[in-house]
């Protein structure tokens, strides 16, 4: 399988060099807030350092993200990854490929990824027990960082993670280092530069492209091998990174009723989202049945991705 990407500014060590970054990006991007770095050494010069090489690689991504992602760019990627023919396995098996993944390159998190993804989904499960579909919800939310590996494309960060926005009409000011457009060439084309761009008013967001990355993945495969969670577990699913709507309120004249009603457990989920970077630690396979329990509920045995 050979997947192109459009990468014409900065040739073949893109892809390494934002693995370099993913640290960075994990911490930062994926909440949408800065996690504060603490240094137990207590050397302010080196803080200082450190937090400037940061801020430099957040905004190196954000360049990155802002030219490339573009309306092109995401119908190829919903088309070539919306074939589901890159592997078959089961939802937990997915957990565990994530885990191994992420804990290589995330020196940072001395936890592995599957037992983050359990602290979501335990912390929700201790406010509302009742929602069983939201638990799943949480622990499959990030699955689609899958997209990082060599056997789904290995694409770049820029095309992973980091906040999500529509394209195909004007990229809101409230996105994050929202100057980088400039260089973006949708932003400068007619048809794609307005309000409403090529929707319109309380269209759905069903009917919007989204910039690509691993929260639209995940909605793909999920949708695609007929799940039977709720609407609103897959507009989590699908939304969570769309700080510009959560966080900012843009873009709202695009949303439907259904959508008004999902965004209210988006914006109580993104806060477990953000609350599982602590430090509480899960016991795996004390949880695991629950959570097989939940997965053989709402998903097929295999699924297609
Ligand atoms: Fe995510
Ligand atoms: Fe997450």
């Amino acid at each position: 399988m050979t997947i192109i990407i459009e990468q014409p500014q900065f040739g073949i060590g893109v892809v390494e060099e934002n693995k370099n970054l993913y640290n960075e990006q994990e911490l930062v991007l994926d909440g949408g807030f800065v996690v504060p770095h603490i240094n137990t050494f207590g050397n302010n010069f080196r803080d200082y350092d450190a937090e400037s090489e940061r801020q430099e690689g957040v905004e190196n991504f954000y360049r990155m993200n802002h030219v490339h992602q573009t309306y092109d760019f995401v119908k190829r990627m919903r088309e070539e990854y919306g074939k589901l023919d890159k592997v078959e396995m089961s939802i937990w098996e997915c957990c565990e490929l994530l885990n191994e993944v992420i804990d290589e390159s995330d020196p940072d998190l001395d936890e592995p990824q599957i037992e983050h993804l359990l602290q979501t989904a335990e912390a929700i499960r201790k406010d509302y027990p009742n929602e069983d579909w939201l638990h799943l919800t949480a622990l499959v939310h990030d699955l689609g960082k899958v997209l990082n590996l060599p056997g789904f494309g290995e694409l770049p960060q820029w095309a992973v993670v980091g906040d999500t926005y529509p394209v195909g009409c004007a990229f809101d000011k409230s996105i994050v280092h929202h100057k980088y457009f400039k260089e973006n060439p949708d932003y400068s084309n007619p048809a794609y530069n307005s309000k409403f761009g090529v929707y319109s008013e309380g269209c759905g967001l069903d009917n919007v492209l989204m910039s690509w990355g691993h929260d639209d993945y995940m909605y793909l495969v999920a949708k695609e091998n007929n799940t039977t969670l709720p609407s609103a577990g897959l507009f989590v699913i699908r939304y969570h990174s769309f700080y510009a709507l959560h966080r900012s309120g843009a873009y709202e004249y695009l949303l439907n009723d259904e959508d008004k009603e999902n965004l209210k457990w988006l914006k109580i989920f993104n806060k477990y989202d953000l609350y599982s970077k602590s430090k509480v630690r899960v016991n795996v396979e004390q949880v695991k049945p629950y959570y097989l329990s939940l997965i053989e509920k709402y998903f097929p045995a295999k699924l297609r991705w």
